[in-house]
């Protein structure tokens, strides 16, 4: 594989989701075996500190509900729903992860329903489902969030729930890195340019990852009459450490690596 230089650059929609599909299809492979353990098959963590759904219970009870998942890579997240008496369907961009999920499926006999798609262009209907959410998956990925979270918002049931996790915005104030270097900050909070890797050689847009701050989240679940009524920032347990990319117990101890949003769209 030819090296890469990790930029901030402005990438559009199309562009991310190109070099985001090709990317998630090549390491989805490298990703499975390296974090499926933690993750769990029928597993619903909210990130790198290792939060449960269990613990947490940001979804309400989904039982006999109607759920959809962003960006659901091997269904875990999914595959605890169905086990929990929901009925969840994954949706995700990359083949390769989708196949890691029927496997997945086969091997517990826990089935998730899949499908391959962007979270811009949700293919359902009007008001399919009670609850959407996202742990890590679609939304830090895609230029277009107005357009993600409106589609969201399309697919919910009046009073129904959206809840997602993302790298803590304020994570992007420092070098992606888990020692000491990752706990100086030197790139500004407000800046929205996106993070992209290019290939060496061929000059083209690797990998894309896109910032936005509290507030744009804010604003955009409000433009689409969500409300907030949670917000969480789990705290690194005293007894966890596992070092996933910048994530680690170095950073962890001292500053917010997730948050998570829990909306509720208007009835
Ligand atoms: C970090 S993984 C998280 C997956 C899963 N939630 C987990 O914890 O393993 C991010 C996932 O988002 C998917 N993704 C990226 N961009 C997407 C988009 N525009 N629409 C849907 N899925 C996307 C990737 O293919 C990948 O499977």
């Amino acid at each position: 594989m030819n090296s890469v230089r990790a930029l901030r650059v402005p990438v559009g929609e199309d562009d991310s989701r190109r070099a985001n599909r090709r990317d998630w299809d090549r390491y989805a492979d490298e990703y499975q075996a390296t974090h499926g353990s933690f993750l769990g098959d029928a597993g619903f963590v909210w990130g790198p500190e290792g939060q449960s759904e269990a613990d947490l219970k940001l979804l309400g009870d989904v039982r006999g509900r109607d759920v959809l998942e962003l960006g659901s890579g091997a269904g875990q997240c999914s595959r605890w729903v169905n086990s929990q008496g929901g009925r969840a369907v994954g949706l995700d961009l990359s083949m390769r992860q989708l196949q890691h999920s029927r496997r997945i499926d086969a091997e517990t006999g826990v089935t998730v329903p899949q499908v391959c798609g962007t979270a811009t262009q949700l293919p359902f209907a009007d008001r399919s489902f009670d609850v959407v959410f996202c742990s890590f998956g679609a939304l830090q990925f895609v230029a277009d969030g107005a357009a993600a979270v409106a589609e969201t918002a399309r697919v919910l049931r009046p009073g129904g729930r959206f809840v997602f996790s993302v790298t803590h915005p304020t994570r992007w104030m420092f070098q992606d890195d888990p020692g000491e270097e990752g706990l100086v900050a030197n790139q500004s909070y407000w800046d929205r340019t996106p993070y992209v890797e290019v290939d060496d050689e061929t000059g083209m847009v690797n990998y894309v990852e896109h910032h936005r701050t509290i507030g744009d989240w804010v604003a955009l679940l409000a433009a689409e009459g969500m409300a907030l009524i949670r917000f969480e920032e789990p705290e690194w347990p005293a007894d966890h450490d596992r070092t996933w990319g910048g994530w680690s117990r170095t950073r962890g101890l001292l500053t917010p690596g997730t948050a998570i949003f829990v909306a509720v769209l208007n009835a």
